[in-house]
């Protein structure tokens, strides 16, 4: 073999060795896989293209000329995952700890440059010990710069980040930044200062896991979108992702082929209990409209009185938007408002048309809420909405109280169409409470007021509890029995798929934040 050949498939074999033996060993002995195995299972077999193989760092800092890695601890490139083009990049841990600086960045930023140019989705798996300490200002000139490209990417291209392994300081707003943030559970924590720091500011004693780990950012901040037990999972979940989203903000997201048949769903006539006030799962509604199998939920475990997730209606792609009465009610307080506006934000920017389904009995009161905002949180899920110029289509099922009504996709703030079932009940409140302001005079000066509050409360059901009212006004477009919503959602999202409408002219808008 020719000498320079040799040279070559030596600097390569160095590369992929990263780390070396030792530390890819101790990597494995945590449950995780080497930035490249991770690659490997991401893209579709052979499809990878590696760029900045043989990136060094320039450092001298500290000794850091005696630890020059080729790739300088990041895995960068492009490939394809069901045939799609995507960028992605791999931080590896065995190299320096995945550490962030000057040529790390540089790696990153080149391959999101060719994704906005090229209109692919970016996926980072990260697995890093942060800014690369030796380095100093440039590591932070390196995030900054991601920051920045992360910022200007949003809504041209989907962005996911993947958590696998330390996430921790600046580090955290790159992902922060992007439209998925996926978690491994047990193997990966984020969090803005660690323990330690913790210990010595508020004197509070917590772990890694307990400060930042997959389940606390998938219940408690809803940071983390989605996490799964292992990697091999996770890699999965993100190749399912992937299949409902569009490659960037000027296409349609992919459609599966469709054979139509019998669209009728009997079953959903006997979901909705007689009693009012009981609850069920708007899952199983969710799950007998859209296509078999095809529910991808997103933010399962945060703010679960609000479903989101993507679906397939006659394999066409939807953002489903959902009250959940099995879980407060269905009640809209400030963590479900902003996750219901994240996910219809995400879904506008991407041309995903949005299903929604409603039951909801208003806003949760109390101090805690209106003191940490819920008129502005409230505020995020109601702009989302009235700016989102997709397709969108709304079923009441039952419940539609009070300005909760007008936020869930009213067609006043813009829904194309709006369906009810019999059992809907469109109001400006719930009846008990409604009989208890309308008529305090009559109940007051009546001799049996539990009587009189009871005839009053079955006159405004009577006359509001119903959706014949809204009906009448043209709010509701039709009522339908539950068999037919199927059948009835295929056609309506067929009618709008040409739907163009533009936003008045601006820099942007000013959601509330
Ligand atoms: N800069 C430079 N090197 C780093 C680094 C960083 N930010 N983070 C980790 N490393 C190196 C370690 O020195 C070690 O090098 P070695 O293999 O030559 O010994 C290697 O990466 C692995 O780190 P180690 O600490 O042994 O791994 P761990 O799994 O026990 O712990 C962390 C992982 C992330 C918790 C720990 O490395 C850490 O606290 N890092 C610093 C985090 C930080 O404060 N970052 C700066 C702010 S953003």
């Amino acid at each position: 073999m020719k000498e320079s050949f040799k040279k070559l498939l030596d600097l390569k074999d160095e590369a992929l060795k990263g780390g070396g033996e030792d530390r890819i060993k101790a990597q494995h002995e945590k449950g995780k896989l080497t930035a490249r195995e991770r690659i490997d299972l991401l893209l579709d077999p052979g499809s990878f293209q590696e760029l900045g193989m043989l990136v060094k760092h320039r450092s001298k800092n500290f000794g850091l000329d005696k630890q020059v890695f080729l790739g300088d601890g990041v895995v960068t490139g492009y490939g394809t995952i069901n045939g799609r083009l995507v960028y992605v990049f791999a931080q590896d841990f065995t190299v320096l700890g995945g550490s962030l600086a000057e040529a790390h960045a540089e790696k990153i930023c080149k391959i999101m440059d060719h994704a906005m140019k090229n209109g692919a989705p970016v996926i980072g798996l990260n697995d890093s010990g942060g800014a690369r300490i030796q380095e100093g200002v440039v590591s932070l000139a390196g995030y900054a710069d991601i920051f920045y490209r992360n910022t200007l990417a949003s809504g041209v291209i989907p962005q996911i980040s993947v958590i696998m392994g330390p996430c921790a300081g600046g580090a955290v707003y790159s992902p922060a930044l992007t439209d998925f943030v996926v978690m491994v559970e047990g193997t990966s924590y984020m969090f803005v200062t660690g323990p330690n720091v913790v210990k010595t500011v508020t004197h509070e004693e917590v772990t890694s896991e307990e400060l930042g780990g997959a389940s606390v950012h998938s219940t408690k901040s809803g940071v983390a979108h989605l996490t799964y037990p292992n990697e091999i999972a996770t890699i999965e979940g993100i190749r399912t992702l992937l299949s409902y989203i569009p490659q960037n903000c000027e296409e349609n997201p992919p459609s599966l082929l469709y054979t139509p048949g019998d669209e009728s769903r009997p079953a959903l006539d006997d979901i909705i209990p007689d009693n009012p006030n009981l609850p069920y799962d708007m899952k199983e509604i969710i799950q007998q409209v859209v296509d078999p199998d095809s529910f991808f939920e997103i933010h399962r475990d945060f703010a679960e009185n609000i479903v989101v997730g993507f679906a397939r209606l006659a394999g066409r792609s939807i953002g489903v938007v959902a009250n959940n009465p099995a879980f407060l009610a269905g009640v809209l307080d400030i963590k479900a408002s902003q996750k219901g506006a994240r996910f219809v934000r995400f879904c506008d920017s991407f041309n995903i048309p949005l299903l929604v389904f409603e039951d909801v009995p208003g806003f949760l009161p109390g101090t805690d809420q209106e003191w940490n905002g819920i008129i502005t949180s409230g505020a995020k899920l109601l702009y989302a909405f009235c700016e989102a110029t997709v397709p969108r289509i709304t079923v009441i099922t039952r419940k539609a109280y009070g300005g909760a009504y007008d936020v869930m996709n009213s067609k006043h703030i813009g829904a194309d169409l709006n369906f009810a079932w019999p059992t809907a009940e469109i109001a400006v409140m719930g009846a008990k409470g409604a009989a208890e302001i309308i008529f305090k005079k009559e109940i007051a000066a009546a001799e049996d007021k539990d009587k009189k509050l009871k005839e009053m409360e079955a006159e405004y059901a009577r006359m509001f509890a119903n959706p014949y009212r809204a009906a009448a006004r043209g709010f509701v477009d039709d009522v339908i029995l539950p068999r037919q919503t199927r059948e009835v959602l295929i056609r309506g999202f067929e009618m709008l798929k040409n739907k163009a409408v533009s936003l008045p002219r601006k820099k942007h808008g000013n959601i509330p934040l």
